[in-house]
């Protein structure tokens, strides 16, 4: 088993682009060496990288096919802010088609539940230390990402079926080999140190231009990179594209161009400091305070495109009237929001909360697209659309099969 590890080891270190961190990739593969059980298949080495193939392969347990750009996701979330102060935080390894185009949740019967009770099953506690460390959600329920990473993305990948491991393998090898992998290739693309080492640090007061950042990255990773600012245009995402050689396991990842355009300003990126980061106390928390007028919105909160609105509590529900919520200007640009039930919260099972003794929190508001999100977020999740008499939870954040905008409409 070593000896194999340590020829993918060598392979990889000899065609990795000088610019490409060769360090970063070792020490992020060195942890693994130990409790390296996969059996998954051999591949031969002289299988094309995806995406570049002229002939059908039809070996589909060592070529990636059809998300064969694989992208490695990164997050810098500071409000709230999870994970190291210096370390933007893993989201996913993702696997899109050639062109761009992407699949999801391409397998129910692949789909699990825990994935913490699958890697303590296999004894890979340093593992899930790391990903705790590391593989963060901004909500606080890091395993609902995990989990959702690997339904949303992992059962669309063909080279880690579980009939592409011999038969004496270990059921669900390939879910531990999807988090190592993610979190190896993670650990090979330092984006934080890359950029600091470049002098584009967190700061209150420096702002950045979109040629810095992407020049500083392209010049590590060697290919063009893609960042995402949010509303504030504050950097908030960094994806990085590889074709592959081989399996997810244990091929070559290639650094490729971004396959789209950045979507960041050309000029003024914030790249807000996570320490410290605390947005103003909301300015009207005392419900009998006057608010000043102009400052005030009042409406329904709706899914866009979707049945129902948002009720009195924070659920989404289809069968009933809209609640009137009240959105009031707090300091920052934020705003907090309120229904006849009280304030409203993101909880920390990461819902929307409202209800009788709730600290309120801010919220944003565009006017302009009269959409309500939290967190720097540009959408809303929810497990499902709710049936009659049901009430689903929504939360911030992509973190969910269905995803929306949610609008403020008017009364
Ligand atoms: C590349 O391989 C896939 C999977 O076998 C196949 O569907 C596709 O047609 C191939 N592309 C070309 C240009 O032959």
């Amino acid at each position: 088993m070593l000896s194999l590890l340590l020829t993918v080891l060598t392979a990889n270190a000899v065609s990795i682009p000088d610019a490409f961190n060769p360090q970063n990739a070792l020490k992020g593969l060195k942890d693994f060496t130990e409790n390296w059980t996969n059996e998954v298949k051999k591949c031969p080495a002289d299988i094309p990288f995806t995406c570049t193939n002229d002939t059908v392969i039809s070996d589909s347990c060592c070529f990636e096919y059809p998300g064969g750009v694989l992208l490695q996701t990164q997050f810098w979330d500071y409000y709230p802010a999870v994970g190291p102060d210096d370390m933007f935080t893993l989201h996913g390894l993702w696997p899109d088609r050639c062109d761009g185009q992407y699949d999801q949740f391409c397998d129910p019967s692949r789909e699990i539940h825990s994935a913490k009770s699958i890697l303590e099953s296999f004894g890979e506690t340093e593992l899930l230390n790391k990903m705790s460390r590391v593989w963060k959600n901004f909500n606080g329920n890091d395993e609902s990402l995990w989990v959702h990473e690997f339904n949303k993305h992992g059962t669309c990948m063909t080279t880690i079926k579980e009939s592409c491991y011999s038969a004496d393998t270990k059921p669900n090898q390939n879910i531990v080999d999807f988090y190592k992998k993610s979190v190896e290739l993670f650990e090979g693309l330092p984006t934080y140190e890359w950029l600091a080492a470049n002098g584009i640090v967190p700061s209150n007061e420096q702002t950045y231009t979109k040629q810095q950042i992407e020049d500083t990255l392209r010049a590590r990773f060697g290919q063009p990179v893609f960042i995402k600012c949010n509303r504030y245009q504050a950097i908030q995402e960094v994806w990085y594209f590889h074709h592959l050689r081989g399996s997810i396991v244990d091929g070559f990842y290639q650094p490729i161009a971004a396959l789209l355009e950045s979507q960041c300003p050309e000029n003024g990126i914030k790249f807000i400091p996570k320490k410290g980061f605390a947005p103003p106390k909301p300015t009207h928390t005392d419900p009998s305070s006057p608010v000043p007028t102009g400052k005030v919105l009042h409406g329904y909160l709706k899914p866009e495109n979707q049945p129902g609105c948002v009720i009195s509590n924070g659920k989404w529900y289809s069968s009933g009237t809209c609640a009137k919520f009240t959105l009031s200007k707090a300091e920052f640009g934020g705003y907090n929001i309120k229904s006849s039930k009280g304030y409203c919260k993101i909880g920390t099972e990461g819902f929307l909360l409202c209800g009788a003794g709730v600290s309120p929190m801010q919220f944003a508001y565009d006017r302009e697209k009269g959409l309500v999100t939290f967190g720097g977020k540009n959408k809303w999740s929810a497990d499902k659309v709710p049936q009659r008499f049901t009430q689903i939870p929504i939360s911030p954040g992509y973190d969910g099969p269905i995803t929306f905008h949610l609008k403020l409409v008017s009364q």
